[in-house]
């Protein structure tokens, strides 16, 4: 019998079908879908189904016959487990999805030890401001023609010509040039949405770097939609972590780790 995990978020809705043989298949929709995947749901009375998500309690609601569900940490800590093995050792697990959630998770057990609300809702709403764009593929298409140098000040901009305390690539304030220039003219909107990215992967990485500290943690592990053909935030986050001292992964099928972990608890 098939196993059903749909991990209902923010903004998309991601489906993990668990076929007996051990067959996976997995895909999303937008989270305005919900009721036609409520709906296609009503036709798999065959299946069992499990949901999580902060969207479930509104997908539940919406279908016919009893459906189980797992609260959203437990159903990503399940999908994790899966995919990356039972004893691993201790890693920090960064789930940047609408916003940004971050776990320590060790053999036998996790804990939520962070987050920021900059996340991938921050990149979408952000890009829509600056460019009016809308579509997720089209932002990060733009951005990877954007460069940062007339949007953000690096620490070498500030100490120009001295020897800066910390390493001048770092960025000293995300978005300061577009304050200290002397005209907004003729600012490509690939540079702003180009330092939107920069931006939200800089936080979520600073972030998840202090995090791990706290619990003598080194390695991180990013998931979520976010992080979806999006060359850009990786290669932020990737730069940032390890230079402020991290290891950081990038596992396939990230952003279904939730939906997984829910098909695995379907009963
Ligand atoms: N097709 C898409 N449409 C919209 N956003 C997308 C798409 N593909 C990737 N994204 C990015 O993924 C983010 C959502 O990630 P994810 O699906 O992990 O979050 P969520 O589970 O819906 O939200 P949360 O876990 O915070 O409730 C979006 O904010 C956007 O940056
Ligand atoms: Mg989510």
């Amino acid at each position: 019998m098939d196993k059903i995990g749909i991990d209902a978020g923010g903004t998309l809705i991601k489906i993990a079908c668990m076929g007996p043989e051990g067959g996976l298949e997995l895909r999303k929709a937008p989270v305005r879908e919900l009721s036609a995947i409520s709906a296609w749901l009503g036709g798999r009375r065959d299946a069992r189904v499990c949901v999580t998500g902060g969207k479930s309690a509104q997908l539940k609601a919406m279908t016919d016959e009893a459906v189980a569900d797992i609260p959203e940490f437990a159903a990503t800590m399940a999908g994790a487990e899966y995919l990356l093995g039972k004893d691993s050792p201790a890693y920090v697990l960064t789930n940047v999805g609408t916003g940004t959630s971050i776990h320590r998770v060790q053999p036998g057990g996790h804990a939520r030890i962070g987050g920021t609300g900059v996340g991938g809702g921050t990149l979408m709403g952000l890009s829509r401001l600056l460019t009016g764009l809308t579509d997720f593929e089209e932002i990060v298409k733009l951005a990877q023609s954007g460069t940062r140098g007339g949007v953000d000040l690096k620490v070498s901009d500030i100490y120009a010509g001295a020897e800066p305390p910390i390493p001048g690539d770092l960025t000293a304030s995300n978005f300061a040039k577009l304050f200290l220039r002397d005209d907004m003219d003729d600012i490509p909107k690939a540079d702003l949405v180009a330092s939107v990215i920069g931006l939200v992967g800089e936080t979520v990485a600073t972030t998840s770097v202090l995090a791990a500290g706290q619990s003598g943690l080194s390695s991180i592990v990013y998931i979520g939609s976010s992080f979806f053909r999006n060359e850009p935030l990786k290669d932020v986050v990737r730069a940032y972590t390890v230079l402020r001292g991290g290891t950081p992964i990038f596992p396939d099928n990230g952003e279904f780790f939730g939906a997984i972990g829910a098909a695995l608890s379907a009963k």
